[in-house]
């Protein structure tokens, strides 16, 4: 048999990722982008295509770049640990330079359909129908990887605000907003508070004469600068806390969390204590909103209850005039391409791990992060391609297409459990570490805590305590990466190095003092010893 040739559709961050581990694996990819130029998401347009999802002048990463960075290749020491999408797209674009992947990817290609070949419980293969500005082609593939994103349509519920028709002002969504040039002045109505909401609202506030934040359910809000000014994922997703939680009950650890964030503002007096509890639902990473809220530029407002032709009636009965809504509703997941008949989805949100959907003869078909981790996007789907190279080389098999399905229903009834309420969104949450973890546990790549501890307590010590960053996957198995090991501990030094454009003397990060290593080794071997008790079962 020859080598087999798989069609990566989109090349954003996880389209790139699942070339490079194709041609890792030795297999054939051939990446088709219907923009004209890599990056998906991160690719700033000021005038975005019809169609192409938008993201505003001043985005930044919500992730920290040890965080964010692909396992085998850490982003640049002297780049902020919060990247700008400028500096994002940079190191997207190093990445694909070194890895060689600009040769494999056809621009201005959308792939309009997919189709299972008639013989294709024995073949597995694919018709895979692409179009261009001049001819629509069709190919067959062995395999196929997802890679359209998870953000592909504005989630824009107009009929759910009563009275919009008449409303004379202007309304967009956060999906078109690009710069608050166009309102200075205004008073503007921002609808939703998710990450975008607080963001739109937060910059629009500085130069709008008013800007009323509306949310229904309010939020838990993070920064990202946190203890010490470290990037805060680095300091929250660690296999130590992840280690405390399971050992913990879930309502200390929300109180524990909560109690943290309403140590730097209370939230009920800002107006955005939530009714959920923290673990419970996404929560919002924003340094500026109660900044804002403070000096009384933005102010927090219930649910709309109706728009009138020159103002919004919030549920609390207050009337606000405004110029303009901004609509921070949201966004959707949808995949055009995937006829109806293929037979493909039963239930787009039912695939076994967030990535083969179990109903298929052939485990030829594959999606890539679609999945919401509360963390990086880019190394979780850089390492569902990893593992999904290996099951379409068949070196992997997937379990039985009942294990699948029994398996997805016993995650979902999990999720419920926790009190998540039944959204999509909510739906493919998941916890960085555990995920992380699990996929790493198919490929045989998930970091041995024991014989690191072992034999090399330095790693050991930094894997466990430390940020639990990508390069943790390429430390041994298929894939092993030499520079891994270094990678973990300078992690810390690119962490800094931006940061030194002053040097003084004695700045260092937060350095665990004696008592809380000793702590920690105790805690370790605990920790160890439950988790092997745990996973054996
Ligand atoms: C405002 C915002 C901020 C974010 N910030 C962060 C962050 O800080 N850190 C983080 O980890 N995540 C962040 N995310 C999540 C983000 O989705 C991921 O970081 C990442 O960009 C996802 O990459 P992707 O490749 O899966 O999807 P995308 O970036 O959406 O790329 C999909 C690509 O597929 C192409 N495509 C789609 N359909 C077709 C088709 N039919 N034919 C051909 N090509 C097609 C698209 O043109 C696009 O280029 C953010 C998301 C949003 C919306
Ligand atoms: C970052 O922002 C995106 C888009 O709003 C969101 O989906 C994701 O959950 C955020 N991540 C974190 C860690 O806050």
């Amino acid at each position: 048999m020859g080598v087999k040739r798989i069609a990566v559709i989109g090349a954003g961050v996880s389209g790139l990722g699942a070339i490079k581990c194709c041609l890792e694996e030795g297999l054939e990819p051939t990446c088709f982008e219907k923009k004209s130029d890599i990056g998906g998401l991160w690719k700033y347009e000021e005038i975005p295509k019809s169609g192409n999802l938008g993201i505003y002048k001043s985005l930044t990463c919500n992730t920290s770049k040890e965080m964010t960075a692909f396992s085998d290749y850490p982003i640049p020491d002297h780049y902020p640990n919060y990247m700008h999408h400028s500096k994002m797209m940079e190191y997207l674009r190093m990445y694909a330079r070194h890895f060689g992947l600009m040769k494999h990817i056809q621009f201005q290609t959308n792939v309009c359909n997919i189709k299972k070949r008639p013989d294709f419980s024995s073949s597995g293969q694919w018709d895979v129908v692409v179009e261009t500005e001049e001819m629509q082609k069709t190919y067959i593939f062995d395999g196929i990887m997802v890679c359209s994103g998870h953000y592909t349509e504005k989630y824009f519920p107009l009929q759910d605000f009563e009275g919009i028709s008449k409303f004379q002002g202007s309304y967009l969504h956060t999906w078109e907003y690009k710069h608050p040039d166009n309102f200075v002045g205004k008073r503007v109505a921002v609808i939703g508070l998710g990450n975008s909401g607080a963001d739109v609202a937060g910059e629009i506030s500085r130069v709008a004469d008013q800007v009323f934040l509306s949310t229904r359910q309010g939020a838990w809000i993070w920064n990202r600068v946190w203890d010490h000014g470290e990037p805060m994922d680095t300091t929250v997703f660690t296999r130590y806390n992840r280690a405390v939680q399971k050992i913990c009950p879930r309502y200390i650890i929300n109180r524990q969390m909560e109690k943290k964030l309403n140590g730097r503002f209370n939230h009920a007096n800002y107006g955005l204590l939530p009714t959920h509890r923290i673990l419970e639902q996404r929560t919002v990473l924003s340094d500026d909103l109660p900044n804002r809220i403070i000096i009384g530029k933005v102010k927090i407002k219930p649910n709309v209850k109706e728009f009138t032709s020159t103002s919004a009636i919030f549920e609390d009965g207050t009337k606000e005039n405004i110029d303009v809504v901004i609509f921070a509703t949201g966004y959707k997941l949808s995949f055009p391409f995937l006829s109806d008949d293929s037979g493909v989805l039963d239930n787009q949100y039912s695939m076994f791990k967030y990535v083969f959907p179990p109903e298929l003869e052939k485990p030829t078909l594959a999606f890539i992060g679609i999945l919401q981790p509360a963390g990086a996007i880019l190394p979780t789907s850089e390492l569902q391609s990893r593992w999904v190279v290996h099951v379409f080389k068949g070196i992997k098999k997937l379990p039985s297409r009942r294990a699948m399905i029994a398996d997805i229903n016993r995650k979902n009834h999990q999720i419920m459990a926790k009190g998540s309420k039944k959204i999509l969104q909510d739906h493919r949450r998941v916890t960085f570490v555990d995920y992380m973890d699990e996929i790493a546990s198919e490929i045989g790549v998930k970091p041995n805590l024991l014989s690191l501890l072992l034999w090399d307590t330095k790693l050991a010590k930094e894997v466990f305590c430390g940020p639990c960053t990508s390069y943790q996957y390429r430390l041994q198995g298929p894939g092993k990466w030499d520079g891994a090991r270094a990678a973990i501990l300078t992690q810390r030094e690119r962490m800094l190095k931006p940061l030194r454009t002053r040097v003084v003397k004695q700045s260092h990060l937060s350095h665990l003092s004696w008592v809380k290593s000793a702590c920690v080794v105790v805690f370790f071997f605990i920790s160890v010893v439950v988790i092997m008790h745990i996973t054996s079962h």
